[in-house]
């Protein structure tokens, strides 16, 4: 079977064309291009704008590159939320457009279970916790009892958020993440900075607040360091927990955010103590895209999940544990 996804939930438009083949996923093509906002943090609507202007030439990349002709695709997959209004209102429009030119069918996707099920697609774990870390999102996600269930979850903003707006404040451009991480390697002293885990959940916008005060006093240098060091430290904490609660002895990385060397080496310190085995896909898994849109959507089609036009209306704040799993 052969899928055609569609990406579209907050950044990056990705567009893929992912094939089963003997039970395997087999990406034949995957492009994205990511919208960057001049200034300041993401106008939905200019994001929005975005989509609307590549997702044209994203298919028709995805297509030549993945060397199949339409006839050949089977379904219309695409984010159907969680995420930023436009961008989903977007990314739908695009999907129903081929869906109904092309008389397939078309499923929506939870994007918080796609970037899971690619994971497991590419990593070949077969049962992990999740620790999904992007920009807008952090959340610890786990199978249990027949659904993907939240263990833990920002309670406030997700983490590559947190990490992009301390770099506006700090004069380093968008995306921030990468750029911190290398400053972060010639840190030398930890700067205190207020560790907020609550019960199973992380809040970083005190950080922030703290962390940006601290650069008064503090070289750069320091202050991404100890950033790194605390936010990702809250994260080990929390998914240990959950896998100790979920008793599953895999740990899958997600999210933008899940490329940081020194985050992957904290979580995976934290698994090979347990006696857990650590996955990490490779950096295009990683971040938004389309293959993970186009395979879940497999996963569903295949198990039985059919969508009229009319039920693809977009879910802004779709709930991982809304979604009922058919597939495992
Ligand atoms: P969503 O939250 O919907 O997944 P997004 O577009 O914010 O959407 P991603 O594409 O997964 O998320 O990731 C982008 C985020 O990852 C940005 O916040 C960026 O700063 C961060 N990031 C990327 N590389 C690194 C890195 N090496 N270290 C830390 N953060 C990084
Ligand atoms: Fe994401």
């Amino acid at each position: 079977m052969i899928s055609l996804g569609l990406e579209g939930t907050a950044h990056t438009a990705g567009v893929s064309i992912v094939e089963k083949i003997d039970g395997k996923c087999n990406v034949l093509s995957n492009v994205s291009s990511m919208y960057r906002p001049v200034r300041g943090g993401i106008h939905p609507r200019e994001a929005a704008n975005h989509h609307a202007d590549v997702f044209p030439g994203l298919i028709e990349k995805a297509i030549e590159e993945a060397n199949v002709d339409f006839s050949e695709i089977d379904i219309i997959g695409f984010s159907i939320g969680p995420g930023l209004g436009p961008c989903l209102r977007t990314t739908a429009t695009a999907a129903r457009t081929l869906a109904i030119m092309h008389d397939k069918p078309i499923i929506g996707v939870n994007h918080c279970i796609a970037h899971l099920e690619i994971g497991r697609a590419i990593t070949g774990c077969h049962d992990p916790v999740l620790l999904y870390a992007s920009g807008g999102n952090t959340q610890i996600i786990a199978f249990l009892e027949g659904k993907y269930r939240i263990f833990g979850e920002t309670l406030d903003i997700g983490i590559g958020n947190c990490l992009d707006k301390f770099g506006r404040e700090a004069g380093i451009s968008f995306p921030a993440g990468p750029e911190i991480e290398k400053i972060a390697k010639n840190g030398r002293k930890y700067v205190e900075l207020p560790y907020s885990v609550k019960g199973m959940d992380v809040s970083f916008s005190g950080i922030l607040t703290a962390a940006l005060h601290a650069l008064k006093e503090h070289s750069i240098e320091d202050i991404c360091y100890s950033l790194q060091e605390t936010c990702f430290s809250m994260l080990a904490e929390v998914t240990e927990r959950a896998m100790a609660h979920t008793e599953k002895d895999e740990v899958l990385l997600g999210g933008g955010v899940a490329s940081n060397k020194r985050l992957q080496d904290i979580i995976k310190t934290m698994a090979e103590e347990r006696g857990a085995k650590f996955f990490v896909p490779p950096r295009q898994y990683l971040v938004d895209n389309g293959a993970m849109i186009a395979w879940t959507a497999i996963l569903m089609y295949e198990s039985g999940y059919r969508m009229g036009i009319e039920e693809t209306a977009i879910k802004q704040n779709f709930r991982t544990d809304e979604v009922e799993i058919t597939w495992r």
